[in-house]
């Protein structure tokens, strides 16, 4: 019998991908127009895909999987598939909350299988930002990982009916990126981030900020169809989306990663148009495998691995930082959003 909180990461993993089809209809990267420059003055043999994150931290290319899963059977299967998927395509993988693993051992397969399936990969663990320096210790090392992500989910918890209720975490993220030999990622996970907010982390010695925005998988949703005894279908729309994320975080000097509502190649280069070093794919790539099948995900893989390289041409890029010297012009809502911040 699996443990409440293995059930609850495989009532995620089918809810996420039965919402998806929904999410997807906002496709916000849609406002966020490129100017086409008709001399490229480049070649797509020149263009290098490898990102540098912060120091041991390179990803070969600039789009990776994103935090999911891992906690029961179910994950056990869907984070194999993924982590041989990421080996084959030289792709950064981070997995789900490892706090199940830290509870219970039973758990622990259903994680270390991404490093097993991808031993020399870059490899990504995950935590709430409340952990203790113990626990995340101890999470690096079940899955030697090259890097640590801390999530940010208010909104989440407070939908879920056995979530937490208080959110302090900001001490408890300053002792985790002192006290860690590898580099710490904070991210949201789906909701997105404020200016206010992405100072604050950096005040506080963030350097790698994933802001995590509103437009694909939506918790506040997902767990609102857990959770019989509230309805808090209130916060369907809560947070910034992606490309507003992205705006709000121009002028941080941390390194910015993106991830929500990421769905082709071309929202790829448009967040790196925004400033986002590096960008995470969740539901997107798990409604492929889920719906589809590996070799499904692993041909969509091979097309962005063609595609990306292409448009990094169009847009006269050989790495994926060039791509904050491309013009744009924002539409519609989020031009509206960007004026009233102050962000144009
Ligand atoms: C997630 N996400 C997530 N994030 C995190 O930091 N820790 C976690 O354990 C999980 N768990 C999880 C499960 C499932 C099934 C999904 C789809 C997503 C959030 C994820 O990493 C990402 O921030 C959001 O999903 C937004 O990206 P997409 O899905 O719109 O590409």
């Amino acid at each position: 019998m699996e443990s409440q909180q293995a059930h609850r990461k495989d009532e995620h993993l089918s809810l996420a991908t039965a919402s998806y089809q929904r999410a997807h209809a906002h496709h916000y990267f849609d406002q966020v127009r490129l100017i086409h420059d008709a001399l490229p003055e480049t070649a797509v043999a020149a263009v290098d895909p490898t990102v540098q994150l912060a120091d041991g931290l390179q990803l070969e290319w600039p789009f990776y999987l994103e935090a999911m899963t891992g906690g029961s059977k179910q994950a056990t299967k869907v984070n194999r598939a993924l982590a041989k998927l990421a080996h084959k395509h030289h792709l950064a993988m981070a997995t789900g909350s490892l706090s199940v693993a830290l509870k219970e051992a039973a758990a622990q397969p259903s994680f270390t299988v991404v490093r097993e399936a991808n031993p020399d990969g870059i490899v990504i663990a995950n935590l709430g930002a409340d952990a203790s320096l113990d626990k995340a210790r101890a999470a690096v090392d079940l899955l030697a990982a090259d890097a640590l992500e801390l999530h940010l989910n208010a909104a989440q918890e407070l939908v879920m009916p056995e979530g937490d209720r208080q959110f302090y975490w900001l001490d408890n993220i300053t002792r985790l990126v002192d006290g860690l030999d590898v580099p710490v990622i904070v991210k949201e996970v789906g909701f997105g981030m404020s200016r206010r907010t992405i100072e604050r982390l950096q005040k506080v010695g963030v350097q790698l900020i994933n802001v995590s925005g509103r437009g694909g998988t939506n918790f506040a949703m997902i767990e609102n169809r857990r959770n019989h005894q509230l309805d808090m279908a209130d916060l369907a729309d809560w947070g910034q989306t992606t490309p507003e994320s992205l705006l709000e975080a121009r002028d941080s000097q941390a390194t910015i990663i993106a991830s929500g509502g990421v769905t082709c190649p071309l929202d790829v280069v448009k967040a790196g148009v925004l400033g986002a070093r590096a960008v995470g794919v969740a539901g997107y790539f798990l409604n492929i495998l889920v719906r589809d099948g590996a070799s499904a995900l692993d041909q969509v893989l091979t097309d962005w691995q063609a595609q990306l390289p292409r448009l990094l041409t169009l847009v006269g890029a050989q790495h994926f930082i060039d791509l904050s010297r491309v013009d744009y012009v924002l539409t519609g809502p989020l031009y509206e959003y960007a004026q009233q911040r102050g962000l144009v």
